[in-house]
């Protein structure tokens, strides 16, 4: 792939990946990171440009000079539960922004734009397995910003803009050389707070409910490697390069297709880590539905992507990487 990728939020976790699988397929990823959140320590693949995604100059800037073919978006704020306190910070980050970038694209002739949203689009799942035609009902204000950048793609595929919207299960697990993973601050995530706990250098996990109506009575999620995720951008890429609609939108799921509980998960890391994962119990997080599993056949039909990574492999990267990354002190 000899192309030149604008990579937004390319000095975060999933962006990082991104950043090393498009250099590794022989593209050239221009990060645009604030560094608000992501790490200058992850900037590896490529230049860094450091700017927002809601400033339009400085996307004319970057794009007049280093002419991106592509825009892979996955800038943008991430945590659930402080868009629930902070919800007009979170539109604004998340999709006005993005209204600004999405501008640009169409000024520069951009032929692909591939978006990073959530399974969270669908609010409580209706059925088991939650497919590309579940209904969109977002319950969070990260969420809400997620649906309207997707219905943004989908009116400026009417002006011609070819877009992809992944809707990302659980990213997890970091990369397998040990350069790049998982770094948020605060972070929230399960398998990093397993982690820290079984080594120590957490303290103990707070398990979110435990009186679900699933066999366990944890939460059921599915995981997905950010290492497979990262290859979904680069099928997503080509797919709309190969795409003979002069405008589209389509969306796809990508996630693992099978389900572990939080208490599965647990108990693999400590049988990885080889030391007990120190918890309590403690109450439901508000809004999280018992479970959230994807159907992941269309991304596997029309992109030909296959997770390969299982959770086992997740939680032993997560382990490696949390043993060595860099940490504030
Ligand atoms: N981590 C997950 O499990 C998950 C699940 C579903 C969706 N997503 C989405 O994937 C994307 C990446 O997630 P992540 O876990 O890598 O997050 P992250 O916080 O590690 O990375 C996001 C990056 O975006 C940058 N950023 C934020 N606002 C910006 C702006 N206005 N302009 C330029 N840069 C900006 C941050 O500095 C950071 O480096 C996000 O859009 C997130 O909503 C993540």
């Amino acid at each position: 792939m000899n192309r030149v990728i604008l990579v937004t939020g390319g000095a975060g976790y999933i962006g990082s990946h991104v950043c090393k699988a498009l250099a590794q397929a022989g593209a050239v990823p221009i990060c645009y990171d604030t560094l608000e959140k992501g790490h200058d320590w992850a900037v590896k693949w490529g230049p860094l440009e450091r700017g927002d995604v809601g400033d339009a100059a400085r996307l004319d800037d970057v794009c007049r000079r280093h002419r991106p073919t592509g825009v892979i978006h996955l800038a943008g704020y991430i945590e659930v539960g402080e868009s629930v306190r902070q919800p007009e910070r979170y539109l604004h980050n998340n999709a006005v922004k993005t209204d600004v970038l999405i501008a640009a694209a169409l000024r520069h002739g951009i032929e692909a734009f591939v978006f990073s949203s959530t399974c969270a689009v669908y609010g409580i799942p209706q059925t088991d397995l939650l497919s590309e035609t579940h209904r969109i009902a977002p319950i969070s204000p990260y969420a809400e910003s997620k649906a309207r950048v997707e219905g943004a793609l989908t009116a400026a595929a009417g002006r011609g803009l070819r877009a992809a919207s992944l809707r990302y299960f659980n990213a997890a697990g970091a990369d397998a050389d040990g350069e790049i993973g998982e770094a948020h601050d605060p972070e929230t995530h399960l398998l990093p707070l397993a982690a820290d706990a079984a080594l120590g250098l957490g303290p103990p996990l707070t398990l979110l409910g435990t009186d679900y109506p699933t066999p366990d009575g944890s939460c059921i999620r599915d995981f997905v490697h950010v290492t497979d995720l990262a290859q979904a951008h680069l099928k997503a890429l080509a797919w709309l390069a190969a795409t003979a609609n002069a405008g589209v939108h389509e969306v796809f799921n990508l996630g693992s297709g099978a389900g572990y509980s939080v208490r599965q998960a647990i108990a693999e890391t400590a049988r990885s880590a080889g030391a007990a994962v120190p918890h309590e119990i403690g109450p439901r997080r508000a809004g999280d539905p018992p479970k959230l599993v994807g159907d992941i056949t269309k991304a596997q039909r029309d992109l030909g992507w296959r997770p390969a990574r299982e959770l086992a492999v997740q939680i032993e990267d997560t382990l490696r990487w949390r043993r060595a990354m860099p940490r504030r002190r």
